[in-house]
């Protein structure tokens, strides 16, 4: 049987949706500024918006990069694979390999915080791929692959030539450390028992760390439920309105309000699919002081609008809390902005108010990408012979 590795090739660095692909190699250091443009995205809130990038050369930069992810089962194989392409690379002129990050999963396949990830995505029409959530009609392929109709009617834009858009999204990595040590000191400062820890940990992810959503299990752990892929997405909050199960503040109720706003185009429009991976040593268990190292995931959000998906969650529904009239509180697992917030959790008869949330991740670098379809990695692959 062959190795299940997939090799994908990101053409990097294309900061506007629709840019032709000979003008991403034309950027210049200030369009890094643009108005609106995707790496202005302040994700860590410094003065500096690009200060993020230099932390992480030469992610970030804008010359044209080329990401290229390798799967496999075991280290051995995926050794022997990079070699391989790093041996490739090294055949062709004018492409060095700049940059490098070892990823694995966790013995647990937890994320470095210790919940089950990678549960939640949104089905896509016509792909006869099931959506993890029942309730949660699929979306149109145009939200997340170029060419086709989206859920307003509209054609996203894509490079030029149409050999080389169609079929292709875009796509945005991101290399988030996680600060495990902190959160967890902020979990026991805030609770009496380790129970209550857990608790607090769960209604800030809107999950159990066993992938359990409470909007199934409130009160009280479901692994089952957890590691059951036909039961848990399988929820919207409109019995749960004042989010006394759900936070409307935690990390899902906010990355996925689901029927929570009102339905429609509200939230349809916002979805992001997502694939995730760890990287560095996991802190071990237990421990509350930072060891040095650094550890985290590597993302990719992925989809056809980057502006009014993946930077409008991250800077609208993860980074502010206006929509859900929250004032200054954001993410309390999730938010890149200075620590200080504040966390509300609904309870009858007196909610509870956690103060003092530190940011427990920082982004250290990141690129906006194109992701060709297979035939125009085809056509790519035949140019100039
Ligand atoms: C290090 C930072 C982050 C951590 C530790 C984290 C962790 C998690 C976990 C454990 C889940 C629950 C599993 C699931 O529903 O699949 C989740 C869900 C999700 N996250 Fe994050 N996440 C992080 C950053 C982000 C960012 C930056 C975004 C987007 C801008 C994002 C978007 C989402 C979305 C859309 C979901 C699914 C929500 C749902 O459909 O219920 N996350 N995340």
């Amino acid at each position: 049987m062959d190795i299940p590795l997939s090799y994908r090739i990101y053409y990097g660095f294309l900061i506007r949706e629709g840019m032709r692909a000979d003008e991403a190699g034309r950027l210049e250091p200030s369009d890094l500024d643009l108005e609106h443009g995707a790496v202005v995205l302040d994700e860590n809130k410094t003065d500096d918006p690009r200060a993020w990038a230099l932390w992480e050369a030469p992610l970030g930069t804008p010359d044209v990069h080329v990401v290229f992810a390798a799967i496999a089962p075991d280290a051995e194989r995926l050794a022997a694979r990079i070699e391989r392409a790093l041996k490739a690379i090294g055949a062709l002129p004018g492409l060095a390999a700049i940059w490098r990050e070892d990823c694995h999963v966790l013995p647990s396949g937890q994320e470095p915080f210790g919940f089950m990830d990678g549960i939640s995505q949104p089905a896509i029409e016509g792909s006869g791929i099931p959506g993890t959530n029942p309730d949660e009609p699929p979306l149109k392929a145009g939200e997340f692959l170029l060419g086709y109709p989206d859920e307003l009617g509209g054609l996203p834009a894509m490079p030029t030539p149409e050999v080389l858009g169609r079929n292709g999204t875009y796509a945005v990595l991101r290399k988030v450390h996680q600060r495990v040590a902190a959160l967890r000191q902020f979990l026991k400062a805030s609770s009496v028992t380790p129970e209550e820890e857990e608790w607090l940990a769960a209604k800030m992810m809107g999950r159990r760390r066993s992938g359990a959503p409470l909007a199934l299990c409130p009160a009280k752990d479901d692994p089952g439920l957890g590691a059951d892929p036909t039961r848990n997405n399988a929820f919207l909050h409109r019995d749960d309105p004042k989010g006394y199960k759900t936070p409307p503040g935690s990390h899902i109720r906010r990355a996925n309000p689901r029927d929570a706003l009102g339905g429609g185009d509200t939230v349809r429009i916002h979805r992001v699919l997502r694939r995730r991976t760890t990287y560095g040593p996991p802190l071990p268990e237990g421990a509350l002081e930072d060891d040095g190292a650094d550890r985290g995931q590597v993302f990719l959000f992925i989809g056809a609008h980057l502006r009014r998906q993946f930077e409008f969650v991250q800077s609208v529904w993860i980074n502010d809390s206006e929509f859900i009239g929250a004032g200054a509180d954001r993410d309390p697992i999730a938010s890149t902005g200075e620590g200080g917030g504040g966390f509300t959790i609904p309870r009858w008869p007196v909610r509870r108010r956690v103060q003092g949330l530190s940011r427990f991740v920082v982004t250290r670098g990141g690129e906006y990408c194109f992701m060709p379809g297979l035939r125009a990695l085809r056509w790519l692959a035949a140019l100039g012979t």
